[in-house]
Order: structure tokens, then sequence, then C-alpha cells
């Protein structure tokens, strides 16, 4: 992928811009290709969940440990991501994502014995992690800062992109319960990847923070179509730098204002997991037979909520900037967390037959639509907008973390948890979190669709409340416009 630069093409400015774009446009694919690799890895399971644990005799704890081992992997590797990334770049952090998904697919693929295919999910976790973490970085270096908020939504599409299509292929291929080539098959991406993150130049800031200016120049060169605009921009990297030394921990101690969107974006990302989306993505196949349905209605029932997530997490994308991010969260919210109680409803009165299965389809599917318009997309925003320069590092590190721990912990128990307090229990429980989810976008997350990022940091400095570190509320900016209005009245 080593293009020439632009300047070297000839051309019109206007052309030389319009290859950079390009450039940054396959680079930032590229890079891409990790969100596609976390979403068939993670969603290859459902579909051969138990056709596995069948061949393998795994009872219902061991099932919980395959499921999980993958997000306990995730969550050590989204820490280990951040020195990784440091000192061998985004894009060293990507390639060494790419050679432990290939371990880890052939352990899980190949292996009859269930601790080997627990240690290949751990290998497949880290992988995913290094990606989570240095993907979406990589990405937004390497664009335009018009671009940055789109390019950044748009991996959060080829997850979902990535997750269908392994819920498509689990279908397929359960006809014969082919677990083995379900999970060994995704060796062919995994190659492509590694191709794909050895082709990519390594990212201009990440090039000028370690003192190699001369190549981060050659790079922005590359991707922004001009030697003046890559001299421009490599300037304000480096005051940028300048600005930000000093490190997260420090800020934390000092300012209580960080300490408050620290707190939120862990509790935007736990509850996401608290939704209840992973149960579906990982178990549909088991809850939906658990119900009554065919093994293959059940795995092809499993891919139509694969479909409903992308669907709608590309709805969310175009709305975003749009409407907002609060809208779509408390709607998102209020429709998840009705559809469950809903659903627990059903499962409680143990409603039956086609109505009954046509029910239980149509509410899950409202569900997931619910979920991905808002639930889904809008902590991952959030994490990165609200979080001063600073300390965005050490946030977003962190409140990964928590999303990766929150996951295991709900796939972790979660069959466990059915046994005890029954289906409809959890779904209520269920339920139940995503009402409180609601009160905490009501009460405490800030609008921040068209504030710059610096104007974030601002406000967040000058004190205000976590709501209004965005745009002030209706309410406020309502009554702010009828006391200017009474003030400007004659006396
Ligand atoms: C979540 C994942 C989930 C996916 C489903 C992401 O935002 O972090 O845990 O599997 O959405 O689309």
């Amino acid at each position: 992928m080593s293009s020439t630069l632009p300047e070297q093409s000839g051309g019109t400015v206007q052309d030389r811009v319009q290859q950079g774009r390009r450039n940054a446009f396959l680079f930032a694919g590229a890079a891409g290709l990790a969100g596609l690799m976390f979403g068939l890895d993670t969603g290859v399971i459902a579909g051969a969940l138990k056709f596995l644990g069948q061949d393998l005799k795994a009872n219902d704890r061991a099932l919980e440990w395959i499921v999980s081992s993958l997000m306990l992997g995730a969550a050590a590797g989204s820490l280990l991501a951040i020195p990784l990334s440091h000192h061998r770049g985004r894009r060293g952090a990507m390639f060494y994502a790419g050679l432990l998904f290939l371990p880890g697919t052939a352990l899980c693929s190949l292996t009859s014995s269930i601790p080997v295919m627990i240690l290949g999910r751990v290998c497949l976790g880290l992988g995913v992690g290094f990606g989570s973490f240095s993907a979406p970085l990589y990405i937004a270096e390497i664009t335009e800062k018009s671009r940055r908020g789109k390019m950044i939504s748009m991996y959060q599409l080829v997850i979902t992109a990535g997750m269908l299509l392994a819920l498509l292929s689990d279908s397929l291929l359960s006809y014969g319960g082919h677990w083995r080539w379900m999970l060994g098959i995704l060796a062919v991406p995994t190659v492509v990847f590694i191709l794909a993150t050895m082709q990519v130049p390594y990212s201009p800031r990440w090039l000028a923070m370690r003192g190699r200016r001369k190549e981060a120049h050659t790079v922005l060169q590359q991707v922004r179509g001009s030697k003046q605009r890559a001299t421009e921009e490599l300037n304000r990297i480096e005051e940028n730098l300048r600005k930000t030394e000093g490190n997260g921990f420090s800020l934390l101690k000092s300012s209580s204002g960080f300490r408050k969107t620290f707190a939120l974006g862990i509790g935007l990302q736990v509850f996401q997991q608290f939704a209840g989306i992973n149960i579906l993505m990982y178990y549909a196949p088991h809850i939906l037979e658990h119900l009554g349905f065919s093994t293959s209605a059940a795995v092809w029932c499993t891919t139509l909520l694969g479909l409903a997530n992308m669907v709608s997490t590309f709805g969310a994308i175009l709305l975003i900037d749009r409407w907002g991010r609060r809208p779509l969260l408390l709607v998102s919210t209020v429709v998840a967390s009705l559809s469950l109680a809903v659903f627990g409803t059903l499962l409680y009165l143990h409603v039956g037959g086609v109505f009954g299965q046509i029910a239980i389809v149509s509410l899950l599917v409202l569900f997931i639509l619910g979920y991905a318009f808002g639930e889904g997309p809008i902590p991952w925003t959030m994490c990165t907008e609200i979080q001063p320069l600073q300390g965005r590092t050490l946030a977003i590190a962190c409140s990964t973390f928590a999303n990766w721990m929150t996951n295991w912990l709900i796939s972790n128990v979660f069959l466990s948890v059915m046994g005890a307090i029954h289906d409809y229990g959890v779904f209520w429980l269920l339920a139940g979190f995503n009402a409180v989810f609601f009160l905490i976008g009501y009460f405490f997350v800030p609008e921040t669709k068209d504030c710059s990022l610096e104007e974030i940091e601002d406000r967040l400095k000058a004190g205000f409340p976590l709501r209004e570190i965005g745009q002030p509320s209706r309410l406020k900016a309502d009554t702010a416009m009828v006391v200017q209005e009474r003030d400007s009245l004659p006396v």
C-alpha cells in the first residue's frame, strides 16, 4: 500500500488533496479490518457453541468459560496495548494483534480439549484487545479533522459487519454441525489483515512523538496531498504534544472535572454491557432452542439479529451528527428496556405456538434495533469526546477495560444466573439495567453535537456540571433567553 506522494503525481492542488484523501481512506480502511476481525472473532461463537459443546462434552459452566475467556483476554489486551502502541506504534500493535489471531484460530479449531480451547480464545481476545485500542487511534490520527467522527463511527459499523458475516457463515455451516470449519475459516481474513497492517505507514502523530519528524512529514504529505498542509499539521501536532506533557494520573488527582468525565466514561461502558447485547450475540441460538426453536431456525434467527444490529448502527451513523447524541441514547434505552420487559413477560406467561415464536423473534429484533441505535455507538463516541486531552489515553484505556471486564462478567455468569432466576427473571433484570441506563443518559450525558473538543474541555475546566459541558440544556438555554428578553425590556 506504499502509494506515491501526491505531489510527485502532478495535477492541480485539488487533485492532490483528493489523492491524499484517497490514501488516508485506504490506510484507515486497512486499519478498519481490525474491527472486522473483532466482529468475526467475537460473533462466531454463537453458532458454533452448541456443536463444540456436544463434541467436547462441555457442561454449562465450561461453555460459559469458553465464551467469556475471549473477553478476559481482550480486557488484558486493551491495557497491554497502551505500552505496546507507545513503543511499537499503532501499526505495530495491529500487526501483533494479527499474529495472535493465527495461533488462537488454530488452537480453537483443531483442539479437542476444553482448556486448550479456552487458551485459544484468550489468545484471540488479546488480539481483539490490541486491535480495539490501536485501530480507532490509528484511524483518528490518519484522517482529517472534518472526517474523523464519521470514520470512527464507521469502525463500529465494520464490527457489526464482522459479526453478521460470522453468523452467516455459522448458519451455512450449521447443517453438518461443522464447528471446526466455523472457527478455522477465520484464518483467511486474519492473513489478509496481517498483510494489510504490513502495508500501512506508521501514524504521523506516533512518528512525531518518537522524534521521527522527517518520516512523519512524509506520511502527512501522503495523506494530506501537499507539502504545505503537511508542515502546518506537523507543527500543530508538535505543539499539541508539548501541551499534553504530564500524565492522566496527575490530572485525575488534581481535577474534579476529569474525575467526573472519567467516571461517566466507565459508567457508559459498563451499562452498555449490562444492556444485555452480548447475551444475545453469544447465546441467542442457545436461548431460542431452549424456547423450542429448531437448531437451524435458531441459528438463522440469530443471523437476523446480526442484520438488525448492522442496519440500526448504520441509521445511528446517519443521525448522530443531526439529532445529537442524547436523543439517540434516550430513545435507544427506552426501546431496549420496554422490549426486554415485554419479552420477559412472554417467557413468564409461557406464550408458545407460531404466534409466540413470531412475537419472541420480533421483540428480540426490536431490542437489537434499539440497542444499536444508541447504546452501542454512543458510549464509544462519547468516551473520545468528553475526556480532556491530557487524560484521554488513560480514560479511554480504563473505560475500554471496564467494557471488556463487564462483557466477561455477563457472558461468564449468564447460564448460571438463568438457572437461578429463570429465563424471564434474567430479561426483567436486563430491562431494569436499561432503565438505569436511561437515567444515567438523562441526568449526566452532555450533548456534544457541534461542539469542538476544545470547547468541551474549556467548559469542563470552567466547572460546568457534566450535563452542561457540551451544548447548554434546552431548559437552561430557554431560561437564559427569557432572562435576556426580560432584561432588554424598557423599564
Ligand atoms: C459492544 C460489543 C458488542 C457490539 C455489538 C459494541 O459496541 O462494545 O460488546 O458486541 O457493540 O454490535
